[in-house]
C-alpha cells in the first residue's frame, strides 16, 4: 500500500481525481483492508497538535499551489477531498485564508476527535502527505468519591476517589479538619483502626497539567462513648446558687443524667435546673440549703457507652460581706471542694496569727508610752 496511488489520475479533471482519491484513500483505511491485513508502512514525520476539549483545533497543510489538491483523512474515514465535504460532522471545516491554505478546522474538540489525521497533498510533480497527531487534554474531573460516613472508633475507613481526565490525572488526599494534614497520593485512602481525631473532612484532590484541578470533600464522622472530661466543683453559700458542670467528650452527643447520692434528680425539684448542652450538662442549685450538699453524680450516655463522675458539694464559710455566688476554677472531682476549704481556713488562721501578732506589739508599745 502506497501513497503513491493518491497521485494516479492527478491529470485528469476533477471527476477522475475523485474518483481516484476515493480509491486510493480508501486503501489507507483499515475498514477497507481484508481481515487480517495490517498496515505496516512507515509514515512520515508527525506534528503534534495538543488541543484542551471544546476548543479549536486547526490542522494545517499546504498545498503548493492552486492546481494541486489536497484530501484530509481521519483514522478511519475521509473528512475532506479537495473541497467536498466527507464528513457529516457540522463542527469540521476548511480553513481557506489563502489559495495555498488547506488547514483542516475542528471546533468544540471532542476526546473522540483524538487521534491521526493525514492530509494527502497532490501536485504535478511529487505527493506529499502531512501527519498530524491531534491530542486532546480534559480537566481533571472526580466522577466517583465515597460519600459522608459516620463510623465507630477503631474501624478500618478506606475512602475512594476516581477521576478522568487527559493526561491521568494525579490523585492526593488530605485531612482538613481539625488538622489539615496531607496523607500520600492515590485513588484509596486506608486508615487503619480510625481515632476520634481523625475524624472530619477529607478533601480529594485531581489535577493534570490542564486547568483546572477538581476538588471534592468526604465528611468522616467518628462515633465513640462518652468520657467525662471534667466535673467542676462548686463551692456554695447558703442562700446562694450552686452550679456543677458536667464536660465530656462524646460522639455522638450524650443525653445526661444526675443524682444526688442515689436519688435522680430532675427539674423543678427544690430549686434545681439542669441544662444540656451538646457535650455538657450544668445543674443549677438555687437558693441553697444545707439538704443540698452532698454527693452529686453525672452520668452521660450515647448508644456506644455510658460514663459517670461525682463530686461534692460543699459549704463555702463566707468570710465577709462580699461573697463569691460560684467559682468556675476548673479542678478535679472532690479534692477540688475540699482543697478550697483548706485554703480558706489557712487564710483565716493567718489573719488570726496576725492580728494577734499586732496586738502584742500595741500592748508593748501601751507599756513604753
Ligand atoms: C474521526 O474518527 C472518529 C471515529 O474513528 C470519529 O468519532 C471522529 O468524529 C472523527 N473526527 C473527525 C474530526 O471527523
Ligand atoms: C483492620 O486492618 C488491620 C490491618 O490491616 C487488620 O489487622 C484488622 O484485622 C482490620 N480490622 C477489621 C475489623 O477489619
Ligand atoms: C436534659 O435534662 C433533663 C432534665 O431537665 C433530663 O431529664 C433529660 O434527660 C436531659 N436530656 C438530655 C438529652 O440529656
Ligand atoms: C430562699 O429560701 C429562703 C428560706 O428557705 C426563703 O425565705 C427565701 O425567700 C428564698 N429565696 C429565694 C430567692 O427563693
Ligand atoms: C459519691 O457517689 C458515687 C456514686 O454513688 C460514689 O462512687 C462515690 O464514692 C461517692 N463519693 C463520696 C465522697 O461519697
Ligand atoms: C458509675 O460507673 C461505675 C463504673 O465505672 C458503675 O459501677 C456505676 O454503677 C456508675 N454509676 C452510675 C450512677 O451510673
Amino acid at each position: 500500500m502506497d501513497m503513491m496511488m493518491l497521485v494516479q489520475g492527478a491529470a485528469c479533471c476533477s471527476n477522475q481525481w475523485l474518483a481516484a482519491v476515493i480509491l486510493s484513500v480508501c486503501c489507507l483505511l483499515p475498514s477497507c483492508l481484508p481481515a487480517g491485513q495490517g498496515m505496516d508502512y512507515s509514515w512520515p514525520a508527525v506534528d503534534n497538535l495538543v488541543v484542551r476539549q471544546g476548543e479549536t483545533a486547526m490542522l494545517r497543510c499546504l498545498l503548493e499551489d492552486g492546481a494541486s489538491k489536497g484530501a484530509w483523512l481521519n483514522r478511519s474515514s475521509i473528512i475532506f477531498a479537495g473541497n467536498d465535504k466527507w464528513s457529516v460532522d457540522p463542527r469540521v471545516s476548511i480553513a481557506t485564508s489563502s489559495k495555498k491554505d488547506y488547514t483542516l478546522r475542528i471546533q468544540k474538540v471532542e476526546i473522540s476527535d483524538d487521534g491521526p489525521y493525514t492530509c494527502s497533498v497532490q501536485t504535478e510533480h511529487s505527493p506529499r502527505t502531512v501527519q498530524v497527531h491531534l491530542t486532546v487534554q480534559v480537566s481533571p474531573k472526580i466522577y466517583d468519591i465515597t460519600p459522608n460516613m459516620v463510623v465507630n472508633e477503631g474501624t478500618n475507613v478506606s475512602l475512594t476517589c476516581l477521576a478522568s481526565g487527559k493526561p491521568e490525572p494525579s490523585i492526593s488526599w488530605r485531612h482538613i479538619s481539625p488538622s489539615a494534614k496531607p496523607f500520600g497520593s492515590g485513588q484509596y485512602l486506608d486508615i487503619t483502626s480510625i481515632t476520634r481525631d481523625q475524624a472530619g473532612d477529607y478533601e480529594c484532590l485531581a489535577e493534570n497539567a490542564v486547568p483546572y484541578s477538581d476538588v471534592k470533600k468526604v465528611n468522616v464522622v467518628v462515633n465513640f462513648a462518652p468520657t467525662i472530661l471534667e466535673i467542676t466543683p462548686s463551692g456554695v453559700s447558703l442562700g446562694k446558687t450552686g452550679l456543677i458542670r458536667c464536660e465530656t467528650a462524646a460522639v455522638p452527643s450524650p443525653t445526661f443524667e444526675w443524682f444526688k447520692g442515689e436519688r435522680k434528680l430532675t427539674n423543678g425539684q427544690k430549686g434545681i435546673l439542669i441544662k444540656n448542652y451538646s457535650t455538657r450538662s450544668i445543674l443549677h442549685v438555687s437558693n441553697v440549703t444545707e439538704e443540698h450538699f452532698g454527693n452529686y453524680t453525672c452520668v452521660a450516655v450515647n448508644k456506644l457507652g455510658t460514663s459517670n463522675a461525682s463530686l461534692l458539694l460543699n459549704q463555702i464559710i463566707e468570710p465577709s460581706t462580699t461573697s463569691p455566688v460560684t467559682s468556675s476554677a476548673p479542678s478535679t472531682a472532690q479534692y477540688g471542694i475540699t482543697g478550697q476549704a483548706e485554703i480558706l481556713f489557712s487564710c483565716w488562721y493567718l489573719v488570726l496569727t496576725l492580728s494577734s501578732f499586732t496586738s502584742i506589739i500595741y500592748l508593748k508599745n501601751g507599756i513604753i508610752q
